[in-house]
C-alpha cells in the first residue's frame, strides 16, 4: 500500500511555501526603546523604516541612533576611525524615517511597536496599520507587561502576531525575549527566533504571561527598593551600592528605574496591580506616582531617583 511521504524540510512553512527571512523591518516608535531596535537592525544589515509623531521626534531618535553607533564604532574601529565613520554612514544610510505609519508598513515584512505601555495606544495603532501591511507582515510588540494577545485583538492576523521583547539599552543587551501566544503560528514564531539571531541576540521561547520572563522578576525587586525607600529603611544610594556590590548586579535598583523611565515603571506596575489586585508585590508605589507626577522620569528628564 502507497504511504503518503511527508517531509518536513527547514525553511519550509507548514503550507510548504518557502518563507523569505526577514529583510524590511518597520519600527514604529523612536524613543529609549524603538531608537535601539531600529540601530541594531540596521546594524545587521535589515532595511529599517523608523515611525515617530512628528519631524522633532524623528530627530531626537537620528540624533540618539548617531550617538550610540559612535560608541559602537570607537570600539570596534579604535585604530581605524575612517572605517568607524564608514560603518555609521551605511547603517544611517538604511534607515529611513516616517511620520505616518500606514505609508512606512505597505512594503514590510515586519512591524516592531515601541510605542508608550499603554493599551489603547497600542490598539489604535495595530488596528489603524493592519489593512496597509502585506499579508505576509509578521507585527510584533515590544511591550514590557501587557499581554500580547490582548494587544493582538484589534488585527486580523492572530497566527502573524507576537512579542518580540528588547531590553535597555538595546545595543548592549543581549537577550531577546520571543513571545508566542496560542494563536502565534509556528511559521512566525520560527521567523522570530531567527529574527533574534540575526540580529545578534540570544533568544528565549516565552508564554504570554505577565512579564515573560524578564520583568515577572525585575518589575517586583525594583518596586520592593522603592518600597524601601518609602520606609526609610536606607538611602537610595545604599540601597543601589548594596546591591551591586552584595548581589554583583552591574547597576542598583533604582537607578535601573530611572534607567528605565520612571513612567514605564508605573504603566506596568497600575497595569498589573488593576488587573491582580491580590497580588501584594503589584502594589502601586506612592513616592513612584509622585515622582511621575512631577515629570521626574529618570534619566531621560535629567531627574528620577537621582539627578542626571
Ligand atoms: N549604545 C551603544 N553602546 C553602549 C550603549 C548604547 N546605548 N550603552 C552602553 N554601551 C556600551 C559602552 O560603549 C561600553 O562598551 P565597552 O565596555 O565595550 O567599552 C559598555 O556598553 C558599557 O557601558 P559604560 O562603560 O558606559 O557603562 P557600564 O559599564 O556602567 O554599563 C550598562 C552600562 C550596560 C547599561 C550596565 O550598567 C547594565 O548592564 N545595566 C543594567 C541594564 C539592565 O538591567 N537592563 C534591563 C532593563 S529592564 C528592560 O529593559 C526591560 C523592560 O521591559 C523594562
Ligand atoms: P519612550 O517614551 O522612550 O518612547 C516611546 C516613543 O514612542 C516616543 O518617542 C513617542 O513619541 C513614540 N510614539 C508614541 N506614540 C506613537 C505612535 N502612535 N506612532 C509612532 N510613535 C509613537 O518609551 P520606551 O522606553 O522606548 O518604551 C517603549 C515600549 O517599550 C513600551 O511598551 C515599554 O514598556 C517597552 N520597553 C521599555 C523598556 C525600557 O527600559 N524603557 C524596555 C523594554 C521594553
Amino acid at each position: 500500500m502507497a504511504v503518503p511521504l511527508l517531509i518536513v524540510t527547514r525553511g519550509l512553512s507548514t503550507s510548504g511555501v518557502m518563507s523569505a527571512a526577514i529583510k524590511h523591518v518597520t519600527v514604529v516608535g523612536g524613543g529609549l526603546m524603538g531608537s535601539g531596535i531600529a540601530q541594531v537592525s540596521a546594524q545587521t544589515g535589515h532595511n529599517v523604516t523608523l515611525v515617530e509623531v512628528n519631524e522633532e521626534a524623528v530627530k531626537k531618535a537620528e540624533k540618539s541612533i548617531q550617538g550610540s553607533l559612535q560608541r559602537v564604532a570607537n570600539k570596534m574601529y579604535k585604530d581605524k576611525p575612517e572605517d568607524g565613520e564608514k560603518f555609521i554612514k551605511e547603517t544611517m544610510g538604511r534607515i529611513s524615517t516616517s511620520t505616518n505609519a500606514q505609508e512606512a508598513v505597505k512594503n514590510t515584512d515586519l512591524v516592531i511597536e515601541a510605542i508608550v505601555e499603554n493599551m489603547d495606544a497600542k490598539h489604535k495603532l495595530f488596528s489603524s496599520i493592519d489593512s496597509s501591511a502585506p499579508q505576509h507582515a509578521i507585527f510584533a510588540s515590544n511591550t514590557s507587561s501587557l499581554s500580547i494577545e490582548e494587544i493582538a485583538q484589534v488585527t486580523k492576523r492572530k497566527d502573524r502576531f507576537g512579542g518580540l521583547h528588547f531590553f535597555n539599552p538595546v545595543p548592549v543587551m543581549k537577550l531577546l525575549e520571543v513571545v508566542r501566544t496560542p494563536e502565534t503560528s509556528d511559521e512566525t514564531y520560527e521567523k522570530m527566533m531567527a529574527l533574534g539571531k540575526a540580529l545578534g541576540k540570544t533568544p528565549i521561547t516565552c508564554k504570554d504571561t505577565p512579564g515573560f520572563v524578564v520583568n515577572r522578576l525585575l518589575v517586583p525587586y525594583v518596586a520592593e527598593a522603592v518600597r524601601m525607600l518609602e520606609r526609610g529603611d536606607a538611602s537610595a544610594k545604599d540601597i543601589d551600592t548594596a546591591m551591586k556590590l552584595g548581589a554583583g548586579y552591574p547597576m542598583g535598583p533604582l537607578e535601573l528605574a530611572d534607567y528605565v523611565g520612571l513612567d514605564t515603571n508605573k504603566f506596568i506596575l497600575d497595569g498589573w496591580y488593576k488587573k491582580y489586585p491580590n497580588e501584594p508585590l503589584f502594589r502601586p508605589s506612592p513616592l513612584l506616582n509622585k515622582l511621575v507626577a512631577e515629570g521626574k522620569l529618570g534619566r531621560k528628564t535629567g531627574e528620577g531617583f537621582y539627578k542626571y
